[in-house]
């Protein structure tokens, strides 16, 4: 299990959508955990714009699951009009959602209670929320007495709740308000609205904790998607002037109900400026014209309410403080773009708070509202960077703007975003990017290791009757036909490859019990490569798996394992369970097992020619001396002695895509069966038949 977080470092809006969805397609399940549809985020694929709002960013991936979980507060309205936007645009929302049973539902005293409060502040300024009703749905479900959810709506007693908590809330809001009209909620009417709302949502609803905490023991990759941003975290943010939920890293355990030890990576998302919606103090806001010209470039107006976002410099202190609330471990650097026209850019690096220099974040709100900020000022870039896709490509000036940002936060820069599209993105963490997870897991595929049958290894009496001088030493076998092997079953090409690993346990194991000096098994040809994406990700999975579930059987059958082919295409996950099996299996004296991996004559050449050339060229390597034994030590094989007998499945007939230099003098065999059914039989055939070929033994066994 992995669990990567998007979390928002500043006061919401970072474009924590667009990660988001960028990052969906390298996870399994995507989760919203806390806030409601106080939350808008616009994520901009080609030529199509979504605005999502409660529905996780995860959701215009296909394969992926959406979850809401019990963290958040739902307006059943909303979603509906969500989901029906989406799927109107073809989005298989259906397929995609589920929404927690534990969710506390939002109902028209909520949207009346929040306009009152927020208009009647008691300490002066209004909060200025987004009126959904989000601050007096949590104050019910903490008060407990008048909460609903969503589960309460199927059941009994529903109508009976709903008319009691309506009158309650009719009589509060009137003492509330102190207004002479005031408004009644209609328990029934309101109990037929609700009604309809959740058996349109039935199909979705369910007890999603549950269901996370089985993705996690399923070794499932999750995603979680963090709303607002940590500056409004109801208890580490600028209280009051901040939403009612732990919006900051802290919120996503809770919110979830995923145990905090399965948060494998926190990505924190910050833009390269700062903006607030809503009131409460900013203190580098920029009233001027500078903050209008950010507004127009990054078109700052709030996605659900429309207001103009107040727009103001980089706060370094701020974003420091909630990364390491957030426990990031990187960032993520967004809307780069929108200041690529300045002349200059400030950062904020500390506070003068009563004349007096403050670098560590005010928890009272009147002190940050007289917090005058410390500027430093780098030049600006003014070119346009929205084409750049890697961060070496960037102006001098961005890029010196970066790492500054990245000095004074703390953190390093994994990602920064040049424009609103999936594709205006640097990555540049790699792999790195994603929390790592253990096992690698392919959606959709039956990932269980398959399973093993009993070893068939029969004693071959033509075998026994061969002498042990004419078996071959080293046997090298083309894995040909997995997936013919599936289609003529009727399944799915990838069903092939699993089936085909339990024939290289049984030939390793046979193998081993016949004391073959090694055995080569050509696994994946770089021709592999080009196959479609989920057929390599399988393959990788099972080259995973195989290295981990047969490490036991490897060493009590004292195989000394090796790979060899080029390494670059491997994911490192991969990588690192191959190399854990080589070492371990380095000191074995039996059978050398060694599989070929993104193996290809040609690359094989090209690589050898580039290592002798730059030998020959830093004067390590004299001309002269190469010979074909100089040679072989550059090609994968080196060390290793040719193969004898080159087995190959299929029927096929060519001799293509291997490692040419290591098969110059084998002898071949041709079956035509497929890999997943060659097991002992068809190797004591090969061998027998092997050994039976004069011309191998430049006529041996007859008169000289
Ligand atoms: P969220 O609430 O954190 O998901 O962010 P919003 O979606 O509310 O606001 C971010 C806005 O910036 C959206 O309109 C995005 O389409 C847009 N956006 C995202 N990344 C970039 C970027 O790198 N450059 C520009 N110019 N706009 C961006
Ligand atoms: P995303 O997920 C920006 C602000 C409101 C208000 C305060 C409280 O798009 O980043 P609330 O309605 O939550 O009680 O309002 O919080 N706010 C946001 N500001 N982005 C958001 O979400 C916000 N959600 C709430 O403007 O100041
Ligand atoms: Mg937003």
């Amino acid at each position: 299990m992995a669990g990567t977080c998007i979390i928002g470092l500043q006061w919401g809006d970072e474009a924590k959508g667009k990660l988001v969805d960028l990052l969906a397609k390298e996870h399994d399940v995507v989760v919203r955990y806390q806030g409601g549809a106080n939350a808008g985020h616009t994520v901009v694929v080609g030529d199509e714009k979504y605005k999502l709002s409660l529905i996780p960013s995860g959701i215009l991936t296909p394969g992926v699951k959406s979850v809401v979980t019990g963290g958040v507060v739902l307006n059943p309205k909303t979603i509906l009009e969500e989901i029906d936007g989406l799927t109107s645009r073809a989005v298989a929302v259906e397929e995609r959602l589920l929404i927690s049973d534990r969710t506390h539902v939002i109902f028209p005293w909520h949207m009346a209670e929040d306009a009152v409060m927020d208009a009647n502040p008691a300490g002066g300024e209004s909060i200025g929320t987004t009126q959904r009703g989000i601050g007096p749905c949590y104050q019910d479900k903490v008060g407990r007495s008048y909460a609903i959810r969503l589960g309460d709506l199927y059941r009994d007693d529903f109508r009976q709740r709903i008319e009691s908590i309506a009158d309650v809330k009719t009589r509060t809001l009137a003492g509330m308000n102190g207004r002479t009209d005031p408004i009644t909620f209609d328990g029934a009417a309101i109990h037929q609205e609700y009604q309809a709302y959740a058996a349109r949502l039935k199909p979705l609803v369910c007890d999603t904790t549950a269901y996370l905490l089985d993705a996690v023991e399923d070794d499932k990759r999750i995603l979680f998607e963090g709303a607002q941003g940590a500056l409004l975290d109801i208890d580490h943010g600028t209280f009051p002037f901040v939403t009612s939920s732990n919006s900051s890293g802290v919120g996503v355990s809770g919110g979830s109900g995923i145990p905090g030890r399965w948060i494998t990576k926190v990505l924190g998302v910050a833009k390269a400026y700062s903006t607030r919606v809503g009131g409460g103090p900013f203190p580098t806001e920029l009233d001027n014209e500078i903050g209008q010209h950010i507004r127009d470039l990054g078109n700052e107006y709030g996605t659900v309410t429309n207001r103009p976002r107040r727009c103001g410099w980089f706060d370094a202190l701020a974003v420091r403080y909630t990364a390491r609330l957030s426990g990031v471990d990187a960032l993520a650097v967004m809307l780069l773009d929108v200041l690529s026209e300045l002349p200059q850019i400030n950062i904020c690096t500390a506070y003068e708070i009563d004349g007096k220099r403050v670098t560590n974040f005010p928890s009272h709100v009147d002190d940050l509202r007289k917090a005058v900020p410390v500027l430093e000022t780098l030049p600006g870039w003014q070119q346009d960077i929205t084409g750049v896709r890697r961060m070496k490509d960037l102006p001098t000036g961005a890029r010196a703007y970066l790492d500054r940002l990245s000095e004074l936060v703390g953190r390093p820069i994994e990602i920064v975003s040049v424009g609103p599209d999936r594709e205006q993105t640097i990555l540049e963490g790699g792999e790195s990017l994603f929390a790592p997870r253990t096992k690698h897991f392919v959606r959709g595929a039956n990932n269980d290791y398959p399973p093993m049958s009993e070893s068939s290894a029969s004693t071959s009496p033509e075998l026994d009757a061969v002498p042990r001088e004419r078996w071959p030493r080293h046997i090298a076998v083309i894995m040909d036909g997995n997936g013919r092997w599936a289609e003529r079953q009727g399944l799915p090409r990838i069903e092939g490859h699993r089936r085909g690993v339990t024939s290289v346990r049984a030939v390793t194991e046979e193998c081993s019990r016949l004391n073959i000096e090694q055995l080569t098994l050509y696994c994946l040809s770089s021709e592999n490569w080009k196959r479609p994406a989920l057929e390599l990700e399988f393959l990788m999975h099972l080259l995973e798996q195989y290295m981990i579930e047969e490490r036991s059987t490897i060493m009590d059958n004292n195989i000394r394992v090796a790979v060899i082919g080029r390494r670059d295409d491997i994911p490192e996950g991969v990588l690192r369970e191959m190399d854990k099996t080589i070492e371990l299996s380095a000191a074995n004296t039996g059978t050398r097992l060694c599989l070929a991996i993104n193996y290809g004559g040609r690359a094989e050449l090209v690589d050898a020619v580039q290592r002798i050339a730059t030998a020959v060229q830093s004067g390590q390597l004299n001309v002269e001396k190469i010979d074909e034994q100089l040679i072989s030590n550059y090609m994968y094989t080196a060390g290793m002695r040719d193969p004898d007998l080159l087995i190959r499945t299929a029927g096929e007939m060519r001799i293509s895509n291997f490692l040419l230099w290591q098969i110059s003098y084998a002898e071949i065999w041709v079956t035509d069966r497929c890999w997943p059914e060659f097991r002992e039989p068809e190797l004591h055939q090969a061998i027998v038949e092997y050994a039976g070929r004069d011309r191998r033994f430049g006529g041996l066994s007859g008169p000289a």
